[in-house]
């Protein structure tokens, strides 16, 4: 029997992988927030859109600054992933909070995180408004991948790239 969904329809596009999305201000403060939509959308040349909430100090970040990073976590990584998808760094230092060491950039001004499997450096192209969010389309100027995690290309179970299926719920890939 097929049920009517009516609140949450996002869950039916789960599992997602969960990462750290970091940015940083025109100042040079930095910002990481835990998200989940995200995809590839072109191959040649590669871009990528995250989406992020309106209200999220994420999303003025990178609007100001233009650039961002995507870190994927590994499941060490679980407990960091919850606290900066639960708190803002409008008013808190997330890196020292979650216990965060970063990891230099190569070519934008947001750092990385260090210990996750993989990232994606990327330049915004292009901001749409969707709904309570911006979609933010980025030019991919590098991306590195642990070579351990990886299998023929592809992450292999060990990396246990986290999935979230929604609310407080994430399995593991494997
Ligand atoms: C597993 C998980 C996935 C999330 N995915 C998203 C997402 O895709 N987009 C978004 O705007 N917020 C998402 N959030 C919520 C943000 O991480 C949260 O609002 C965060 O506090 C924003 O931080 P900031 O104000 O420092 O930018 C997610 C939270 C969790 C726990």
């Amino acid at each position: 029997m097929l049920k009517e969904i009516k609140s949450d329809i996002y869950h039916l596009m789960h599992p997602k992988m969960a990462f750290f999305l970091t940015s940083i201000s025109k100042d040079g403060k930095p910002n990481v927030m835990t998200c989940a939509w995200a995809t590839p959308v072109s191959e040649e040349p590669p871009i990528v859109i995250v989406c992020v909430s309106k209200e999220a100090h994420t999303a003025r970040l990178i609007k100001e600054t233009k650039e961002f990073g995507i870190n994927i976590p590994t499941k060490e990584l679980l407990k960091a992933l919850w606290i900066c998808g639960r708190s803002s760094g409008r008013d808190t230092d997330k890196f020292k909070m979650a216990g965060l060491k970063i990891l230099p950039s190569r070519k934008i001004k947001p750092p990385l995180i260090e210990g996750c499997a993989g990232y994606i450096e990327c330049r915004v192209k292009k901001i749409v408004e969707a709904g309570e969010c911006y979609a933010f389309f980025g030019d991919v100027l590098t991306a590195l991948a642990r070579e351990e995690y990886l299998n023929r290309g592809l992450w292999s179970e060990r990396a246990g790239i986290p999935l979230h299926l929604g609310g407080s719920r994430i399995v593991y890939f494997r």
